[in-house]
């Protein structure tokens, strides 16, 4: 099985939707410039919920081979939940994938593994591939270990899912984000191992074989080949850097 290398632009709470439209344009000039090819790598932006459609409208009428993703999702699908968002809209506007179990959600907004869980099933309700993030704290690499924490973190999510799930899953150590120091492509590289054991145990051989494992944290230009070249790792999630247009082209441009 060949997985096609995946590139995820995460840009957090950043860009109005003014600044999306002019980031994105800036992007598919870049890589326009430098022959991108198509096809040998999978590229998606997650923007904020408000600048989804702009940047939906402007990738399909300019025929930019990005794919969009959102960066949360409600576990209902509609009615009475003010301020949530569902992902039958997303899956209007054209939304692939959804980022669940960010560290960043799990921290500020409490979301534990049973959340995590009944979001993944939301997406997948709806078409929307989940993009789900595991990772452990530095106290938890202290006393665990790398991989215990996102293990556990994992087997979770994936309780009651079909073999033919479509997910992605995301490696990113809570340390390493935002932090500019990542983690070693080593410890990339045995963690993504552990989370394809989990995968092939939940969902079975075929899936594993399949499923793409990213890693995230630090992620830059200067690193994201030492990442890739290891076996496990089928791409990035990239935070800081996918805001910058030469920086993010740059790590687009990295082929396996
Ligand atoms: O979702 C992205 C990650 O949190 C990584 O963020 O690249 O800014 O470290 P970062």
């Amino acid at each position: 099985v060949t997985r096609t290398p995946f590139i995820a632009g995460n840009w957090k709470m950043n860009l109005d939707h003014l600044q999306a439209v002019a980031l994105v344009q800036k992007l598919h000039w870049t890589l326009r410039d430098a022959k991108h090819e198509s096809g040998s790598v999978e590229v998606a932006l997650f923007p904020p919920f408000t600048d989804l459609r702009p940047v939906q409208t402007l990738i399909d009428a300019d025929k930019i081979p990005f794919a969009l993703g959102a960066q949360d999702i409600s576990t209902h699908d509609s009615g009475a939940y003010t301020g949530e968002v569902s992902g039958q809209f997303l899956a209007k506007l054209d939304v692939s994938y959804v980022i669940i179990g960010h560290s960043e959600r799990r921290e500020y907004h409490h979301e534990g593994d049973d959340i995590v869980a009944a979001k993944t099933q939301a997406a997948l309700r709806h078409g929307l591939v989940p993009v789900i993030c595991v990772g452990e704290t530095a106290a938890d690499l202290e006393e665990y270990g790398a991989s215990a924490v996102p293990v556990k973190q994992l087997g979770i999510a994936l309780e009651g899912l079909s073999a033919d799930a479509d997910i992605v899953v995301a490696y990113e150590p809570v340390w390493a984000i935002g932090s500019g120091q990542a983690a070693t492509p080593e410890q990339a590289q045995e963690v993504a191992a552990a989370l394809r054991a989990v995968i092939a145990d939940a969902l079975g051989v075929d899936a594993a074989a399949r499923t793409r494992i990213l890693y995230g944290g630090s992620v830059k230009s200067s690193n994201i080949a030492s990442f890739l070249r290891e076996p496990d790792v089928d791409g990035a999630l990239v935070g800081g850097a996918s805001l910058v247009a030469d920086e993010f082209a740059a790590i687009i441009r990295f082929q396996k």
